[in-house]
């Protein structure tokens, strides 16, 4: 179950509440913050009929939806596929499927409970706080190796390595491996991509197929001889005689690779290029470990790196007055939701010295970021490193977003430091 889909057209949207917007347009995926000013300044709860659904765009919807417990994740647990009218399962995406199944993403408690509970010590704030001075070292010899060139693309020199070693070490694979599992992970989350074609669908699976099969190999060596390493850990793991199943082991190192670096790689590039668009001096945001802090919540805030994420309504119920059936899809827009003027005083403003509170980048509720910790103390250490270093960085060519509109990254940012 890649995409999250709405499967019974809603109908009687009374067209004042409706609002159109193309995800695939370039123009609106450039830049969605003119779309949310209009939906904050009108009904910042609409029907989105691009989408098909509902989607909520103000920070106090979002914020209480993402805990509320009559929206989920997942619909399977409380319907059957013919209830709600869900597609059967393709086969030809079948290994993809394989990894999602037990992903955490996609369960709901008690299942949702049991897995969380057996992964999250290893990402609590005590145990990664160790991993700042790799954090460090890494992004000092990342800019060793281009500190001679003239300019350089910050994203894949800079913005992509540091996530994807850092969590490959911390489950346990080689850092040589790393660039092997971003292009195994680029291509499996092009399945969220609005209409998906056959060709990507296939790509996604036969990356998930040799993505799966390295995993089966890897685990096979650690049962012989564990390490002191995730993918050891999850495999001993014993709570009251429960242990966690090999597939179960597969799922969550396969999120943890994806879900562990995609959105830290597109913030960094996104608050890099924040911050030299701002006219603020860069030394000043991370002159001490308090304001690298606010620097770096201020970026995710400011330009967050995903927009869009859905729930199902679990039963049938009612938000705002909107009336929702059950497998009704609703969408909460994090993107959207930071930049709420309602919420956030000159919200449209990147300001670092702000103090009006947390954002919604990491969600909320039983699914908030596990690797929330780990993101911001890459985030703070990676920055702070790039523009002490380089404190002439400015951007040279004009950076230009991915076109998955819920993905928020740069494909390429073009910095010189000359
Ligand atoms: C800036 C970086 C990151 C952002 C903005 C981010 C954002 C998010 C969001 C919004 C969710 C919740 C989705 C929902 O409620 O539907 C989530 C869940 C998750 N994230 Fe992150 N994430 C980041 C980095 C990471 C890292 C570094 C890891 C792993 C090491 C990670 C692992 C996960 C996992 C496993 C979940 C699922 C949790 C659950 O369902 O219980 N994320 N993330």
């Amino acid at each position: 179950m890649a995409a999250i889909i709405q499967v019974k057209p809603l109908t009687d949207v009374p067209p004042h509440l409706s609002a159109s917007a193309q995800p695939q347009d370039p123009a609106f995926y450039q830049d969605p913050y003119p779309f949310y000013a209009r939906q904050h300044g009108s009904h910042p709860a609409f029907f989105w009929e691009d989408y098909g659904h509902w989607c909520f765009a103000d920070f106090k919807s979002v914020s209480a939806l993402l805990r509320d417990k009559r929206f989920g994740r997942d619909i399977l647990h409380v319907a059957t596929r013919e209830d709600i009218g869900l597609p059967v399962p393709n086969p030809h995406v079948a290994d993809f499927d394989l990894t999602e199944k037990h992903s955490l993403l996609n369960l709901e408690p008690p299942d949702h409970t049991r897995l969380r509970t057996l992964v999250n010590r290893a990402f609590v704030s005590r145990q990664v706080e160790q991993l700042r001075p790799r954090i460090r070292q890494l992004a000092h010899e990342l800019i060793d190796g281009f500190e001679e060139k003239d300019s350089v693309d910050l994203i894949k020199a800079f913005a992509a390595p540091i996530p994807a070693i850092v969590i490959a070490e911390m489950i346990g694979l080689p850092a040589d491996m790393a660039p092997q599992l971003l292009n195994w992970s680029n291509r499996m989350v092009t399945m969220y991509m609005y209409n998906v074609t056959r060709e990507t669908e296939l790509d996604a699976n036969a990356a998930a197929a040799d993505f799966t099969a390295y995993l089966r190999d890897v685990i096979a060596e650690r049962r012989k001889s564990p390490r002191e390493d995730l993918l050891s850990h999850m495999l001993m793991t014993d709570r009251d005689g429960d242990v966690l199943s090999e597939d179960e082991v597969i799922s969550t190192a396969v999120l943890l690779l994806n879900a562990g670096h995609e959105a830290t790689v597109h913030t960094t590039g996104n608050g890099v290029k924040s911050i030299l668009e701002s006219a603020l001096d860069p030394k000043t945001l991370f002159a001490t470990p308090e304001q690298a802090e606010k620097t770096v919540e201020e970026c995710l805030r400011f330009d967050a790196p995903l927009h869009l994420f859905t729930r199902y309504a679990l039963v049938d119920t009612e938000v705002d007055g909107i009336p929702l059936r059950k497998g009704d899809v609703i969408g909460l827009m994090l993107g959207a939701a930071n930049r709420d003027p309602a919420r956030f005083a000159r919200s449209d403003r990147f300001d670092p010295f702000r103090s009006d509170g947390a954002n919604v980048s990491f969600g909320a509720g039983i699914h908030f970021c596990i690797g929330a910790p780990l993101a911001r103390i890459e985030l703070q250490e990676s920055m702070k490193v790039l523009f002490d270093r380089l404190p002439q960085l400015r951007i040279v060519e004009p950076p230009r977003y991915g076109n998955v509109y819920h993905f928020h990254g740069l494909e390429k940012l073009m910095v010189s430091w000359r």
